[in-house]
């Protein structure tokens, strides 16, 4: 069954516009980090396809990994606060440094997590590049280093981002209709 017509009122970024965002972030990763050998961490399942986009225009000798953060207790290995961190395969972390790619930072409280996740098994350095950035629900300090956009205070779907884990595969992002919530 295909998702309602009108599941989405507003378009905010065209799937061409996010494409330009990851490339101008994959450039700017690339610039910072060459001859560091990062590591990019991809978390699931929200940030997959900006971060296959990233990775497309990160040019310089990386690792790329997986990891699982949810605000829910879930069948996972390690927890902190209110975030659950499930790595999918363990990876080497110590002195490495970290991008954490994320589709959105929201409150921030998923990026605090993982940051303090890594840093406390002796990563070197930690940056998030997050495709969009929503400051004004930030409830703590952290604040990405890399942002694709800076959206509005409104709940959207699509690129990866779902509501009750559909519509992920919406190829552009917009607001939900209120009337499917
Ligand atoms: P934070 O910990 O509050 O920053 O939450 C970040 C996570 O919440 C993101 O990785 C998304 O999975 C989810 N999220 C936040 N805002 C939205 C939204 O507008 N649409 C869909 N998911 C969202
Ligand atoms: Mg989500």
């Amino acid at each position: 069954m295909a998702y309602p017509k009108d599941i989405i009122v507003e378009v905010i970024y065209t799937e061409e516009e996010l494409k330009t965002f990851a490339k101008q972030l994959g450039e700017q990763n690339t610039k910072d980090y060459e001859g560091k050998y990062p590591t990019l961490v991809c978390t699931l399942k929200g940030a997959v396809p900006f971060f296959s986009e990233l990775i497309k225009h990160v040019t310089c000798e990386c690792e790329m990994e997986f990891i699982k953060a949810s605000s829910y207790i879930g069948n996972t290995t390690t927890t902190i606060g209110n975030v659950t961190i499930s790595a999918v395969l363990g990876f080497p972390i110590k002195d490495r440094d970290i991008i954490i790619v994320e589709d959105i930072v929201d409150t921030g409280l998923t990026c605090k997590e993982l940051t303090k996740y890594f840093l406390n098994l002796g990563a070197r350095s930690v940056e998030i590049c997050t495709l969009l950035d929503k400051p004004a629900r930030r409830t703590c300090s952290t604040f990405p280093k890399y942002i694709g956009a800076e959206i509005e205070d409104k709940f959207i779907i699509g690129f990866g981002l779902d509501y009750n884990e559909k519509y992920r595969n919406i190829p552009y992002v917009g607001v939900i209709n209120p009337k499917y919530i």
